[in-house]
């Protein structure tokens, strides 16, 4: 390690996972250490946000001591901690912020707090050394779903959004209409690759304001509607047709809107990210679509979309480097804007 380098303590618990990561220059990952509640909100069919609260307190100190335990470094030889601030749920997110500043106070480094969504666009540097801003980056998350322009490492400019549900939050409800339960997006993922996504056409909105904007609360009712016609007429459902044709219909929304936006812009580099970024169809289809349109293609590995610690180590590596410092009055913020 030479006197330049600079080493960032990330601390993620804004949902339902509680991770804590070392990383390097923004980029190099030296310990990535997740406690998942999996198993926990199983049971429930969903994350029940005081069962996450209240797991976040138990795991997130040992998360700590093991992310810097397998990094082989001492908190003395951290140069910040970082720390998701929102959004996510508060409760969640609170446990985190208190650990985070704590352990900055407690060894006098600086804290700084980030967006976790901008966490997200950031596992991108992790798996990619070499990518620089600017590119156009779809973000898919359970809450989120962006599309922006990442024009400078800190600076994000939204230019669609969802105006409903999330993408990954389709993915949930769909899979428990056909009774795949929680969590839903792997399990819709892992049934399409037996089904035929040509079998069903389902909607495919667009907006005449932006054209950048998505809604899937649409694809979702049209989803229950097409369930409940079947019961009501006794035709039997494929469940692996559903969840291939609406997993194909988000896959093309998605990378529809991603490469108009691309071409309106002049962006030669296109990123996915987010938890949702780790289904295999959506990959698959940006890749193609990237390749056809002769734009380059960044995704980052599956452990790296889905909620993890290193992300935000990174995010918080090029706030800290760009000036970025948060007072002890750091606080959760749930609604926390991206831009
Ligand atoms: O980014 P993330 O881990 O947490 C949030 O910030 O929300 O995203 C979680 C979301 C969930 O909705 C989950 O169902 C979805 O990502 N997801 C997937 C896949 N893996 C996770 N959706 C589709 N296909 C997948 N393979
Ligand atoms: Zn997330």
């Amino acid at each position: 390690m030479s006197a330049q380098d600079i080493l960032i303590l990330g601390v993620e618990s804004s949902c339902d996972e509680t991770a804590a990561a070392v990383v390097k220059n923004g980029r190099e990952v030296l310990s990535n250490v997740i406690s998942s509640q999996i198993a926990l909100h199983t049971i429930y069919g969903g994350v029940v946000p005081e069962l996450a609260s209240r797991r976040h307190i138990e795991a997130v100190s040992p998360v700590i001591e093991a992310a810097l335990r397998e990094a082989g470094v001492t908190l003395e030889q951290i140069d910040a901690v970082a720390v998701t601030a929102g959004p996510g749920l508060v409760g969640a997110l609170l446990v985190g912020v208190a650990a985070a500043k704590a352990i900055a106070w407690a060894a006098d480094k600086p804290l700084v707090g980030v967006n976790h969504i901008k966490g997200h666009v950031c596992a991108n540097y992790i798996s990619f050394p070499d990518l620089e801003p600017p590119y156009l980056c779809m973000t898919v998350s359970g809450g989120h779903t962006h599309l922006s322009i990442v024009r400078d490492y800190t600076d994000f400019q939204i230019i669609g959004r969802t105006r409903d549900d999330a993408a990954g939050e389709a993915f949930d409800k769909v899979a428990r209409a056909i009774g795949l339960g929680y969590p839903g997006g792997p399990k819709v993922d892992k049934l399409a690759k037996e089904g035929n996504p040509e079998a069903i056409v389902f909607p495919h909105p667009h907006f005449e304001d932006n054209p950048y904007d998505f809604s899937f609360s649409g694809l979702k009712s049209a989803v229950l509607n097409y369930l409940n016609h079947a019961e009501m007429t006794g035709e039997t459902v494929s469940r692996a047709d559903v969840a291939a044709s609406f997993q194909k219909t988000v896959v093309e929304m998605l990378v529809d809107r991603a490469m108009l936006a691309a071409r309106e812009f002049d962006m030669k580099k296109v990123a996915l990210a987010g938890g949702v970024a780790s289904n295999s169809a959506l990959r698959a289809g940006f890749a193609a679509a990237c390749e056809k349109h002769g734009y380059r293609f960044y995704c980052p590995q599956p452990v790296f979309c889905t909620d993890n610690a290193a992300m935000i180590a990174s995010a918080g590596y090029y706030d800290f480097v760009n000036g970025a410092r948060a007072g002890w009055d750091l606080n959760a913020d749930p609604g926390l804007a991206l831009a």
